[in-house]
């Protein structure tokens, strides 16, 4: 089995890596930090392609694709991992930038990471899997997290339109919807995160759904039904409700 992931250098990424290299998968690694990469490639021995890039960079993706699929073959499973975020506020003009950066990141890098491999994964045929990793904060728009949030809801329905246009041949796209994982990511909110599980046990549950080809998933469980439930909250009370939840903090990227 061959499995390309970006954000591999860090949180539920890493945990992927670590969890297909036990199932013996050869790894295309990606993310910018290239010294996580190759510490992570040394800890899994070594045998791994390792890519440090910005997955808003099309042209690198496109490069450390041809580089994968010509070391190892065509991949039958692409994650498209690498996520950002931080509290942005519009009425703050300096948030622009990193509004900007924020759904660059989240949803163009995600196209651009699937882009090159496409191709390839269609002529190859057999079973083949595009993986998006969502949120559930792109269900409902979260006071303070507006780019985040606009950019998981985008990569939502992103996603389930790709799944449409892969169908006629053959790739499966899976969505996946995860709520509270502990990763560097949620170890800076200041707010209560219910349900959470540990990376590990997120990166086992994402490869059940990618293995039986879940075109929509939310992980862990529990958060699927409040994840339902929010979605069906009339405005006036989901207003109520949200209006003073507890904000991210803003100044975490910079642009
Ligand atoms: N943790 C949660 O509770 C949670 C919940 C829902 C969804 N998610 C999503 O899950 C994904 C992984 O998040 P995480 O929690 O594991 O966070 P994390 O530990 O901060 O990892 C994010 C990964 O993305 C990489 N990355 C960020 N910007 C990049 C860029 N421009 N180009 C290439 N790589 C980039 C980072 O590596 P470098 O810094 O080395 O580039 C890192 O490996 C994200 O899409 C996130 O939105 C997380």
């Amino acid at each position: 089995m061959r499995v390309f992931i970006t954000g591999a250098s860090s949180g539920i990424g890493e945990a992927l890596a670590v969890y297909y290299a036990g199932q013996g998968a050869t790894l295309g690694l990606s993310a910018r930090r290239g010294d996580a990469l190759a510490a992570l490639n040394e800890k899994l021995g070594g045998q791994h392609a390792i890519y440090a890039l910005d997955v808003t960079d099309a042209p690198a993706l496109a490069i450390a694709a041809a580089d994968f699929i010509a070391r190892f073959g065509v991949p039958n499973i692409v994650i498209a991992n690498a996520g950002i975020s931080a509290g942005t506020l519009t009425e703050c003009s300096e948030d622009l930038a990193v509004i900007k950066r924020i759904l660059d990141t989240n949803v163009f890098g995600m196209a651009a990471t699937f882009a090159p491999f496409i191709a390839a994964m269609q002529s190859a045929g057999g079973e083949r899997r595009l993986v998006g990793i969502a949120s559930v904060a792109g269900l409902r728009g979260l006071p303070g997290a507006e780019a985040y949030c606009a950019s998981k809801a985008a990569v939502i329905a992103y996603l389930e339109s790709l799944r449409l246009e892969m169908k006629t041949f053959g790739i499966k796209v899976v969505t996946i919807v995860p709520g509270y994982i502990a990763t560097p990511m949620t170890a800076v909110n200041p707010y209560r995160m219910p349900f959470m599980i540990s990376a590990p046990v997120a990166a086992q549950r994402f490869a059940r759904a990618i293995k039986y080809g879940c075109s929509y998933t939310v992980i862990p469980w529990p958060m699927d039904i409040v994840a339902k439930i929010l979605r069906l909250l009339p405005i006036w009370l989901y207003d109520r409700l949200f209006l003073h939840a507890t904000r991210k903090p803003r100044g975490l990227i910079q642009p």
